[in-house]
């Protein structure tokens, strides 16, 4: 019942994407253009991975410039699809609680199985990150290296558990786009500021170059990797 309130979603989703297509007029749509500029350039291949999801805009976005420029990148879709975890400690503020932004993978899947995109060109990974980012998953999923990671989760613990499992798939020239960075008053020791730099104290194998910011939350980052591209 809940699923059939919000499929009107889908059909308004089909009309604002027209619309954004053809005037890149948001901050992420800009941003995300950008990324894949810089990945085409660059030459770099690899799978899209965004770390919350809830109704696709930042998702969709993604698809259209993958699709434009006729890159192969898979997109993969990690979110609990029940919204926010229960928010505690730093995680604690004023913009999240515990099941906001509660969206179904029924829902999701209306959302974006537009222009083009089937079922076959992206992976839904359902569950809180503390349970469905596991060692099993790896093998479970044929995810390759990382061309762009679109960080949409909002809170420390999120953020910090999506880090620590996508170690594996950073390479040089990945970009990294945090679309809350300065969320909570831009408080460096709370939300993605906080999980990005203890990532790069605990493993100084990789290095964060600061790219651009966007909007009024975001920043993105090219990761470098010591030892080259792989
Ligand atoms: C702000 S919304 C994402 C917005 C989306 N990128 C868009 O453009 O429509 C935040 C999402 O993060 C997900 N999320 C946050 N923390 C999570 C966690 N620990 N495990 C799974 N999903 C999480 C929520 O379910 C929610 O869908």
């Amino acid at each position: 019942m809940r699923d059939l309130l919000r499929a009107p979603w889908s059909l308004f989703s089909v009309l604002v994407d027209r619309a954004i297509e053809s005037r890149a007029h948001f901050a992420y749509e800009r941003m995300i253009g950008h990324a894949y500029q810089f990945l085409n350039s660059n030459r770099i291949v690899g799978d899209y991975l965004e770390f919350g999801v809830y109704r696709g805009r930042t998702f969709r976005a993604a698809w259209r410039r993958i699709k434009k420029m006729g890159r192969a990148d898979h997109l993969y879709a990690f979110d609990s699809f029940e919204g926010l975890p229960e928010t505690t400690g730093v995680d604690v503020g004023p913009l999240f609680h515990g099941g906001k932004y509660a969206m179904s993978l029924a829902a999701f899947r209306q959302c974006v199985e537009i222009n083009g995109l089937t079922r076959s060109r992206y992976t839904p990974v359902v569950g809180y990150y503390e349970t469905s980012l596991t060692e099993a998953l790896r093998s479970e999923i044929p995810l390759r290296k990382a061309s762009l990671i679109y960080i949409d989760c909002d809170l420390y613990s999120s953020t910090k558990e999506a880090f620590e499992w996508i170690r594996p798939y950073l390479q040089t020239g990945t970009i990294i786009c945090f679309d809350d960075y300065f969320t909570f008053s831009g408080d460096a020791d709370k939300g993605g500021q906080r999980a990005l730099r203890e990532f790069a104290e605990k493993y100084p194998e990789f290095s964060f170059l600061d790219w651009l910011l966007f909007g009024w939350a975001g920043k993105s980052f090219i990761v470098n990797r010591r030892g080259g591209l792989s």
